[in-house]
């Protein structure tokens, strides 16, 4: 695991934002596994900032979302759907046919998760994923008490993680029971995995998945076993680590030092 740690969620952001440029720039035909939630608005508002500025492209990579709510249809305003149409997908105007979603109104969600997984392999596996992690630990919508080996399927979602969500919605619109999620098997397969996390309500659970034992109770520990993961922090959400003297002296300010 690669921990690096930025002052502050500007910084970490960019840091983030800057990993997924480079990799659309080394291969503009990259899959990329993306997120949704809170901390992923201000990287896509950053994402989209470069690709205006003529950075990047976008129009030749492919997408695939971690997770979508079970029975909201893609056009339901709190839809994942909605989340990246509005702030990624429709901005730079992106091929509907090249960035996926689960769909949370399939007839038979687990049967739209079996065929979801499949089409991530048949694309071609995930070449960045960028992850959230919530207060619990999850990662997708992979609550505790998720199988380390678990394909991308249908999850009942915690209190806390409903509760951590109902400020997108209204307040008499209840939050979905359940979701369709990418499993932990399909998120290790990715090729690098980022994750982000900035604030305060992060640090335990970055502390645990970071130097906790690796197991069910904090599913983003399973992020231990990736060959290829960066923890893109901010000072709030790195202040539980343990070794984070450490981690600031192999990437101070969350910089790469040559070697020699
Ligand atoms: C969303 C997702 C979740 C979020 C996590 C953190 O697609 O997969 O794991 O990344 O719940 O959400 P925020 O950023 O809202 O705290």
């Amino acid at each position: 695991m690669k921990i690096l740690i930025l002052p502050d969620p500007a910084a970490a952001t960019a840091t983030c934002v800057a990993l997924i440029v480079e990799s659309l720039i080394e291969n503009p035909k990259a899959v990329l596994g993306l997120a949704t939630g809170g901390t992923m608005e201000p990287v896509y508002a950053g994402l989209l900032k470069r690709a205006r500025a003529g950075d990047v492209l976008l129009d030749r990579m492919t997408s695939f979302n971690l997770d979508e709510y079970v029975g909201l249809p893609p056009e339901h305003p709190q839809s994942y759907h909605s989340f990246m149409r509005e702030r990624l997908f429709a901005p730079l105007g992106l091929d509907p046919a090249r960035t996926h979603l689960p769909r949370g109104d399939a007839e038979d969600p687990a049967a739209e998760a079996a065929r979801y997984d499949a089409a991530i392999t048949q694309a071609g596996g995930i070449d960045l994923q960028l992850l959230g992690i919530g207060g619990n630990g999850h990662i997708g919508f992979n609550e505790p008490s998720s199988s380390l080996a678990s394909p991308t399927r249908v999850k009942t979602l915690t209190c806390a993680t409903r509760e951590a969500n109902a400020r997108f919605f209204g307040p008499d619109e209840a939050v979905p029971r359940f979701a369709i999620t990418m499993g932990i098997a399909t998120i290790l397969r990715s090729r690098h995995a980022v994750l982000l996390a900035t604030g305060a309500a992060k640090a335990a659970a970055v502390a645990t998945m970071a130097e906790g034992p690796l197991s069910a109770r904090c599913p983003a520990s399973a992020l231990q076993l990736h060959p290829k993961a960066t923890i893109v922090l901010d000072a709030e959400a790195a202040a539980d680590l343990e070794l984070r003297q450490y981690y600031e002296t192999v990437h101070p300010q969350g910089q790469e030092v040559t070697l020699g």
